[in-house]
């Protein structure tokens, strides 16, 4: 059994390198913009001489002292910026009167139909405000109180509703759904804090959502999450008005619901007999027995529960791969007989399901009490990373491509795929697949969804198929989202909430015909390295908020300051209603840039909260409030440390920020890519390659530009002729994540960029031996135009973790003395 990671795939940063980055964003630099929101919280909070008692965890606390202030509400014509709405309403409007809600009020709903819904709400107006509403069925609005109506309106969205709020009383208008988002939008408006009164402003708002999936997942076979947490997460959903639970529910380190014809899968395949410890490439495991598993009841149960929130449940059944736990408790299922244990390692196993007639009847079997407990439409399958090599070597494998007339283990997959399809779709059911399903042949009604870049989608939504954006750049919630130095172990990649919010659903390449076939986004919550539920309420939030306002909101209306500014008074309530959620947007942050005049970089820091709040040094030694204010952008001539704070008399705020900065003549310089990097670590593009911060291994999802497949082939111009000896440049060598040296490194040099001279190549054992700093010794030389190509290792060898696939190419910063 092979267990290995890759930077596209589950172990992406699982490869123990915990490629993490900072919060560092490099050139083009974005001058951040001090919004009114967090200035005026800045200022109430922080300003005024501070009691050195509360200040003692400064960040923390400062949120906390947030939280006792209620919520300011802007009430003019016009402004919806102050209404903390998240996802922002397609329509708002603020007018000026205020309704006071208080012990006197009713909740009306017009039809037995919205009872749950008048429930719910007054359940929440007990719970947050210890306020007592009377309930009643009545389509007429109460003297004083909240109605709510079923709308019968035809071409109203569906999911849409009307808000109306004046000082009589609130109208919430809608189809079911449609109120329940009515709702939740007046839970959000309702200030965090009653102690002046319950007064909401008068308000009309027309809102519906833009796509129909609006989607999150939860991996509970990596880590188990028991039943009333799934519970509290669709509900965290439904606060975001997310309508799909993605819900994994098997795979090769856990089987996790009860199929009453197998009750091995629970007996044997919910429990391994250890767990990966810490990262990836430190391969230390526990022997500690984990699992769990929810029984049908439970199952019915959340799915109930769901179906209440308006969330509907898409199970994932992971098949022909990630089957492991399913393969330990009946190894007949196999190609090799087994006999096999629930995986301890996280990856990707080689042992899939058999492509045999007995395997069926197994998944058919598995499939139809799935179905019998899951009304939605949708059944996940799965179909990501499948190994092909036990169907290589399968007698029974072969006979089946023999009589399918398959020409390659692609097709045979592609070919259990529509079997099951074939037999789901009898059932009434239609599948989704991870984005793999489109190799070897689509299977006819299937939706995809496309998780390792966008290609996937775009495919398949040229081919008419349905499907869900999912990709790991930006909806990978298992990645990081703040400074790696002070958050959780994660997978490695970076994606904080501002990547998040800029995602845009529907593909640029799509035509105008193509596009409705985007369902919507989703995130996706794996659980390798997220233990507890809190923290995976902590990994999810704030990202999910932002993905909800990408899944919902018109597109147009999307503002990401105006969105942080509503996110702080969502701290207040995630607070007040106990959820976990990072503050990493309040981590200082970095921008390298050219500089404006001189050779060589400049660097500009900010902080969400103020930056005349921050100090540097750039000696090595930690920063003080006597240490230089930072007053614009720092340039950066020559080899430096610098290191930041948020300083506020005399007390750091959140953590020190530190960076090494390696200046050369090709620092600042412009430099040009022939092949773009995956869009997984792109890094700041062409310019990381130049930015005077070399890549180290801690921090690798940010530093490095990752190639998976293409050759490196980089031209920098010196902007004069120069003259120099060495070109010195870093690669990165872990082939258990798929990453390899290059093939050959080759330099070339030009005047003009239209002739080029070669003045070294180096290859094989040579390069090898270089490891991975590769500095090349080049004689003197005097150019303008340096060119470095590096060419990518190929196809990955038989035998080593991803045989077969494309190698993966990570460089960074390429140094010319
Ligand atoms: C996946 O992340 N392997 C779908
Ligand atoms: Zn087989």
């Amino acid at each position: 059994m092979t267990r290995f990671s890759h930077p596209t795939g589950r172990c992406a940063g699982g490869h123990g390198l915990r490629p993490g980055r900072s919060t560092i964003h490099r050139a083009p630099h974005t001058p951040v913009v001090f919004t009114a929101a967090v200035k005026e919280f800045y200022e109430s909070h922080l300003c005024p001489v501070v009691n050195a008692k509360i200040m003692r965890s400064v960040l923390t606390i400062m949120l906390i002292t947030f939280l006792i202030v209620p919520v300011t509400l802007s009430v003019e014509d016009d402004t919806m910026a102050t209404l903390p709405v998240i996802p922002r309403p397609a329509f708002l409007q603020v007018n000026k009167d205020t309704f006071e809600l208080g012990d006197h009020i009713s909740i009306r709903y017009s039809s037995p139909d919205l009872r749950f819904e008048a429930e719910y709400l007054k359940d929440y107006l007990q719970r947050m405000y210890h306020l007592a509403p009377r309930l009643e069925e009545s389509d007429k609005p109460p003297a004083s109180g909240i109605l709510l109506s079923l709308s019968t309106i035809p071409d109203r969205p569906a999911e849409g509703y009307s808000l109306h709020a004046d000082n009589n009383g609130i109208a919430i208008i809608g189809d079911r759904p449609g109120v329940f988002y009515g709702i939740q939008t007046l839970m959000q408006i309702l200030p965090a804090d009653d102690q002046k009164g319950l007064k909401i402003p008068s308000v009309d708002i027309t809102d519906y959502p833009r796509f129909p999936w609006r989607g999150m997942h939860l991996d509970v076979c990596r880590h188990f999450f028991p039943a009333e947490f799934v519970k509290r997460y669709i509900s965290l959903l439904a606060m975001y008005k997310m309508n799909t639970f993605h819900w994994h529910l098997t795979e090769d380190q856990g089987w996790r619901i009860e199929i009453k014809k197998y009750p091995r899968l629970t007996r044997v395949g919910a429990y391994r007999n250890g767990s990966m410890i810490g990262p990836y490439s430190a391969q230390k495991f526990d022997s500690v027995r984990y699992g769990g598993f929810y029984t049908q009841d439970e199952i019915r149960e959340v799915v109930a529960y769901a179906a209440k929130l308006h969330v509907t449940i898409v199970p994932e059944i992971e098949m022909p791969g990630h089957c492991l736990a399913a393969l330990a408790s009946y190894p007949e299922l196999s190609c090799t007989g087994g006999p096999f244990e629930v995986g301890k390692a996280w990856g990707v196993y080689d042992d899939v399901y058999c492509t045999k007639d007995e395997t069926f009847d197994f998944l058919q079997n598995v499939l139809s009490e799935v179905c019998d407990l899951f009304p939605g439409k949708y059944i996940h399958i799965g179909g990501d990373e499948v190994p092909k090599v036990r169907w290589k070597n399968c007698p029974r494998c072969q006979a089946t491509m023999r009589r399918e007339h398959l020409k390659d283990e692609n097709e045979l997959e592609s070919y259990f795929v529509r079997r099951i399809e074939k037999f789901l779709n009898s059932r009434g059911k239609q599948i989704i697949g991870w984005d793999e399903i489109l190799e070897g042949g689509l299977a006819p009604n299937a939706a995809v969804m496309s998780w390792r870049g966008t290609e996937g989608g775009i495919s398949a939504a040229k081919m008419k198929h349905h499907v869900i954006m999912t990709p790991g750049g930006y909806c990978y919630f298992d990645y990081y989202q703040g400074n790696p130095q002070s958050e959780p172990l994660a997978m490695g990649s970076y994606t904080p909430v501002e990547k998040v919010y800029s995602y845009e659903p529907v593909p640029a390449e799509l035509q105008p015909d193509e596009e409705q076939y985007i369902l919507g986004a989703q995130g996706n919550v794996w659980t390798e390295y997220i233990p507890t539920p809190e923290q995976v309420e902590y990994m999810a939030l704030p990202r999910m908020a932002a993905l909800a306002e990408v899944d919902w909101t018109p597109k147009d209306e999307r503002s990401y300051a105006d969105f942080r500014d509503r996110l702080l008074h969502h701290f207040t309530l995630l607070d007040r209603l106990g959820f976990h959620y990072s503050k990493a947007i309040f981590d200082l942050s970095m921008s390298v840039m050219r500089a404006r005049n001189n050779p060589g970089i400049e660097v500009a820091l900010s902080s969400v909260i103020d930056s005349s709040g921050i100090r540097y040094t750039i000696d090595g030694s930690e920063p003080a409030e006597s240490s230089f204010p930072y007053h614009g952008p720092i340039p950066v001539s020559g080899n430096l440390t610098l290191k930041c704070a948020f300083i506020r008399d005399h007390r750091r705020i959140g953590n020190v920020l530190t960076q090494h900065f390696v200046v050369s003549k090709s620092t600042g310089r412009n430099i040009t890519l022939k092949n773009q990097p995956h869009e997984n670590y792109p890094a700041s593009g062409a310019f990381t390659l130049v930015d005077g911060i070399r890549g180290d291994t801690t921090r690798f999802a940010r530093d490095w530009l990752g190639f998976w497949g293409p050759d490196l082939d980089a031209t920098i111009d010196l902007g004069s002729p120069t003259g120099f000896s060495t070109v010195t440049m870093d690669f990165f060598d872990a082939p258990e994540s798929w990453i390899y040296l290059p093939r050959s490194v080759q330099v070339f040099v030009s005047d003009d960029s239209l002739k080029w001279s070669s003045v070294k190549k180096i290859g094989g054992e040579d390069l090898r031996n270089l490891n991975r700093v590769v500095s090349l010794s080049l004689g003197r030389q005097t150019a303008r135009y340096v060119r470095v190509v590096a060419e990518n290792a190929g196809k990955i060898p038989v035998g080593s973790p991803g045989e077969g696939n494309a190698a993966w190419l990570f460089v960074d910063e390429i140094i010319i003395e």
